[in-house]
């Protein structure tokens, strides 16, 4: 049975599954696999335990080979799985939703209050020596408290992100496809549609999956709508910006700010992002906590267990494929 790791993953993950696989293949290091090297290594493979910076598309299930049965992505994001191939060859896809919702919706906050408050930029110049007294004008921010939360996406982490705005007394607005009667009832949030959420905005954050309708759901105007005081959070996936969009609109101060975890090239980011001041930039690290990082290799790795021993995978993407 080769069982494959694309990459080093946290240790209670692999833990799990050297106790069901002793002999299972990783690659040890920490670094993603180049196209060449995963398309070599994945050759016979039954199982992959994929990371989201690995393309499992067509291509990589064919190098793997019919004897294929799951891929066990450690992410809550599945846009790097081609999930129509695999359903079509009766692979099974599997995620970890759930045990990274706080931890993600926690680094949303930060980074709400991190561009608000001017925090990165305002530690560079005290860093360069150039803080010689107080000053009533020195980097005056954006008040959050009071505030318009808009909430683009109210799943998990897009409702954790919006309970969390609780201590701040901000009125809170979502757009998605489906009414959330406890955030209208606890926070008194209201879903709008997403033109007015842009609109009256004061903050708007991500929280929708990648998806072809959802690809550059802000675009350039969708950022001319929002408020030029408004900030744009991004926690979900790159592309749903338009990168060279947002680089102008904040050259230009069509808004105030954005903070970004995701990109649409990553690991590269937009060259104009880099040089505004009015842009907080964060290497995908959302969920990155000790605590989240290893429920999500255990949820993985029980997942991949699971599908091979025949039992159904608690995270199983794509239904379908269990008859
Ligand atoms: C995910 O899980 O999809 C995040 O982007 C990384 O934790």
């Amino acid at each position: 049975m080769k069982v494959f790791v694309t990459q080093l993953i946290p240790e209670a993950g692999l833990e799990i599954l050297r106790r069901a696989y002793p002999d299972f293949l990783i690659n040890a290091e920490e670094r993603v696999l180049t196209r060449h090297e995963l398309l070599e290594k994945v050759g016979s493979a039954e199982a992959l335990l994929a990371l989201l910076t690995d393309k499992i598309d067509m291509e990589v299930l064919d190098a793997a080979g019919p004897q294929l049965k799951i891929v066990a992505n450690m992410a809550v994001g599945f846009d790097n799985i081609d999930v129509k191939a695999a359903t079509a060859r009766g692979i099974m896809v599997t995620n970890t939703p759930g045990v990274l919702t706080d931890a993600t919706a926690e680094h949303a906050w930060a980074l709400l209050f991190a561009i608000a408050r001017r925090v990165p930029e305002s530690e560079r110049y005290l860093r360069a020596g150039k803080f010689k007294s107080w000053g009533p004008l020195l980097f005056l921010g954006s008040d959050v408290s009071g505030r318009t939360l808009g909430i683009v996406g109210a799943g998990r982490i897009g409702s954790a992100m919006a309970m969390k705005s609780r201590g701040f007394n901000m009125r809170v607005l979502y757009a998605g496809h489906s009414p959330k009667p406890a955030l209208e009832s606890e926070i008194g949030a209201r879903k709008v549609g997403l033109q007015e959420l842009l609109r009256e905005s004061d903050f708007v954050s991500l929280h929708v999956p990648l998806r072809p309708d959802t690809f550059h759901i802000i675009n350039t105007d969708a950022l001319r709508s929002m408020k030029r005081t408004a900030y744009l959070i991004n926690t979900g996936r790159g592309p749903l910006v338009d990168e060279a969009a947002l680089a102008d609109a904040l050259t230009n101060g069509v808004i105030a700010g954005a903070a970004l975890d995701v990109f649409e090239n990553e690991p590269a980011v937009h060259p104009a992002l880099m040089k505004l001041e009015n842009a907080v930039l964060t290497p995908h690290t959302a969920s990155a906590t000790i605590t989240s990082r290893s429920k999500m290799a255990m949820m993985a790795a029980e997942n991949l267990i699971a599908g091979l021993a025949g039992r159904k995978p608690q995270n199983l993407v794509n239904m379908e494929v269990w008859k």
